[in-house]
């Protein structure tokens, strides 16, 4: 897997559960359990991002976005694709809402495209853009589905980039004003609301690497991005909650559980890192209005620009949490001399340090495990890791309502004629099947999960990846936009009717 692959795979992934060789056992949880069965009132529903299905990208007044921006330059996205009409849900969500409603889903997760609703990132509202996520909202509610909006999913718009991106901390106070914006329009319909999509994925490749727009790939841009995102996140809680009474405040982290590579006391604390950098980092924040221990030594608060009374701002009672999970992580310690092997990721290492390439702050080592069967994405299958996760956040954060935001897998399959244009996708039946099976046992060890989103309810726009992978439950044709529900999304919509995975 080449470095660029495993930053993307790394994004949908990220973090601990400390339980030094658990993974060895993991094998045993792919055999499902036929009983599996959720609680009643068990919320399914299925996630999309604005980018990513939209399209229209410059209709209605929109303005430009650091994804349209990065698209438009050559050599940056697989097959020169763009999200210049992707899935054209601008246009065809009436569509896309009927599928969420014959399949039985209660919640479907959007985003909203800032630039569509402040084109250059401030000022007055774009009343058509704004129109637009009403007539959605309200078609949602029609049918009996919850909408829940993520605020920010990495679409920027271009203007406030222009203007420093989230290194300038101004855009905490921006977004409170585009969050403020929503609330009030929106506000009286929407009451389940995720201010950022994987925070640490977005400042960290598009900041500290430079695999993401805006390209930049200096570690304390990184650290000053995710610490206004950690303020911008505060502001929004509150801005929301003084607008709508009804409002809910919750999150969108990507997290994985991460599995010391080896008994040592070093490999444990490394793990330790990985988990405060990469899962909580804007966890502990909001929780506790600190930074968790993600780093080797003290943690480097000038360089991320941190002021007194900051804690204040980042601390917010967040109504539950939610995160997504896609597969695990091993960790070691990197700070001793030689550097581990070549062609992963160093944890929120870049090559700051020409001689040794260690990055001084976190200095662990992940890798990205094989043991399992890889999805055509290449990331490993492992079902297991939901349960560890999900009972690690319900053990450090006091047993808080937890949804699952995201979880998914790519596969190639598509229409096979010889079947009446079926979509026979097994392989991400049977990956849902074996996760949420391990998640219905979390739910009986007491973890209080309220809510699973399956990535994606379409094939769609898979980042720098362009189309070449695709996530959806539902098959689209980019050629005529024409959508088969694959056999992957007719089984989880029986999920979804009997709480049971197999009825
Ligand atoms: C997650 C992203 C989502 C999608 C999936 C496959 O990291 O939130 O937009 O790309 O991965």
């Amino acid at each position: 897997m080449d470095r660029r692959r495993f930053l993307k795979s790394s994004i949908t992934a990220a973090g601990t559960a400390l339980l030094a060789n658990r993974y060895l056992s993991a094998t045993t949880s792919l055999l499902p359990e036929p009983s599996a069965h959720f609680p009643d009132n068990f919320i399914w529903g299925m996630a999309t991002a604005s980018y990513q299905v939209e399209g229209a990208w410059n209709e209605d007044g929109k303005g430009e976005s650091i994804w349209d921006r990065f698209s438009h330059t050559q050599g940056k996205i697989k097959g020169a694709a763009t999200g210049d009409v992707a899935c054209d849900q601008y246009h065809l969500y009436p569509q896309d809402i009927a599928i969420l409603k014959r399949l039985n889903q209660k919640s479907y997760r959007f985003s909203i495209s800032w630039a569509r609703i402040q084109p250059t990132g401030t000022g007055a509202p774009n009343q058509k853009g704004l129109d637009h996520y009403s007539r959605l909202v309200d078609a949602l509610l029609e049918a009996g589905i919850r909408p829940f909006c993520t605020l920010y999913h990495w679409d920027l718009p271009q203007g406030l980039e222009d203007r420093g991106g989230w290194p300038n901390r101004d855009l905490a106070g921006y977004f409170a004003d585009y969050s403020r914006i929503l609330a009030k329009n929106l506000g009286d319909r929407i009451t389940v609301w995720a201010p950022f999509n994987m925070p640490w994925t977005f400042t960290y490749l598009g900041y500290g690497t430079g695999t993401f727009p805006p390209c930049k790939s200096d570690y304390k841009q990184f650290l000053k991005a995710a610490h206004t995102v950690n303020l911008a996140q505060g502001e929004c809680f509150r801005a929301i909650k003084a607008a709508s009474s009804k409002a809910t405040v919750g999150s969108a982290y990507g997290m994985a559980p991460a599995y010391p590579k080896t008994s040592s006391e070093v490999d444990h604390e490394a793990t330790a890192r990985y988990h405060a950098m990469n899962n909580v980092y804007f966890l502990e924040t909001a929780i506790h209005g600190r930074y968790p221990k993600a780093f080797v030594g003290e943690i480097p608060y000038e360089a991320m620009g941190f002021k007194p009374g900051d804690e204040k701002i980042m601390q917010v009672p967040l109504d539950w949490i939610g995160f997504h999970y896609y597969t695990r992580r091993i960790v070691s310690d990197a700070s001793g001399s030689s550097r581990p092997g070549n062609g992963g990721s160093f944890g929120t290492e870049i090559e700051l340090d020409a001689t040794t390439g260690r990055d001084p702050y976190t200095q662990f080592h992940v890798e990205m495990p094989t043991e399992g069967p890889l999805t055509d994405a290449g990331l490993e299958i492992y079902p297991r890791g939901i349960y560890d996760l999900v009972m690690q956040i319900t053990r450090e954060y006091n047993h808080p309502i937890i949804e699952i935001t995201e979880s998914g897998c790519s596969y190639l399959d598509a229409p096979y004629e010889k079947e009446n244009g079926r979509v026979p996708d097994t392989r991400r039946i049977d990956f849902f099947r074996a996760e949420l099976t391990e998640l219905s046992r979390a739910i009986k060890d007491g973890a209080n999960v309220r809510a699973f989103h399956a990535w994606s309810l379409l094939d769609n726009f898979e980042w720098a990846d362009g189309y070449s992978q695709r996530y959806g439950l539902t098959y689209v044709d980019f050629r005529d936009q024409k959508r088969t529900v694959k056999d992957s999304g007719l089984w989880y919509g029986q999920v979804a009717a009997t709480n049971k995975l197999d009825a």
